[in-house]
């Protein structure tokens, strides 16, 4: 997840009137059942091989699924982005509580560094906090996280079952105090394929 984009990535003029041009066109809306197809595509297109397609599909026949979570970004009718947040459990050494993971979300690369990628986070944490989840954590791009309000996870003691240096686990808290004990954060075991 973790992983360089290709390079065939076109990189556009980022001038803030164009980049406020294509916002505007930008829709942010919950996956339907027939944005399946569009959806493997976007993942195909953004990462070497199709171990985020495979992973997509088996936590959409998984409990954490939610489809509310599971978000689109569409242009001129087209689905350029997508992001999945997925019901994890972060285990305390007293109990434990109900969080979010972000995984995996990619942007086709004709159209990233527009700042879709960014809406679409802002996105998904407006549907966590309409779900009341108190926190998201997310495996990957640290640099990328940090801008949009993750921390790093050291910052409250919390690490994850999953097999990536730690500095790549990065948290944002949505209701305060849920990750002031830290703890471990249990990736169900269809992410241990792909990391
Ligand atoms: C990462 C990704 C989702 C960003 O989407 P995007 O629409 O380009 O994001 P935005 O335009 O909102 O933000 C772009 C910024 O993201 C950061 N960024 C993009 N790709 C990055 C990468 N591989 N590593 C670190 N930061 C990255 C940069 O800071 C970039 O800023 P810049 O445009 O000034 O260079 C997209 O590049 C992608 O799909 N990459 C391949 C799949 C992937 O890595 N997914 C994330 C797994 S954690």
């Amino acid at each position: 997840m973790a992983r360089e984009q290709g390079s065939n990535c076109r990189r556009l003029n980022t001038a803030k009137p164009e980049v406020e041009i294509a916002m505007q066109s930008i829709t942010v809306r919950a996956e339907s059942a027939d944005d399946i197809k569009a959806i493997d595509v976007v993942h195909l297109s953004a990462f070497q091989g199709d171990d985020e397609v495979g992973l997509i599909g088996e936590l959409r026949q998984s409990a954490g699924f939610n489809p509310a979570l599971s978000l689109v970004a569409e242009f001129h009718n087209r689905i350029v982005g997508h992001i999945l947040l997925t019901k994890v459990r972060l285990q305390r050494d007293h109990g434990g509580v109900d969080i979010l993971a972000l995984a995996p979300m990619a942007v086709v690369p004709s159209q990233s560094h527009r700042g879709i990628g960014s809406e679409l986070v802002h996105s998904a944490i407006e549907g966590a906090r309409k779900l009341d989840y108190g926190a998201i954590v997310v495996v990957g791009h640290p640099e990328f996280y940090q801008r949009l309000g993750f921390t790093p996870a050291s910052r409250w003691n919390l690490r994850c079952n999953l097999p990536v240096p730690e500095d790549a686990l990065t948290a944002v808290e949505l209701d305060k105090g849920v990750l002031t004990q830290g703890g471990n954060v249990i990736y169900p075991s269809q992410f241990q394929r792909v990391y």
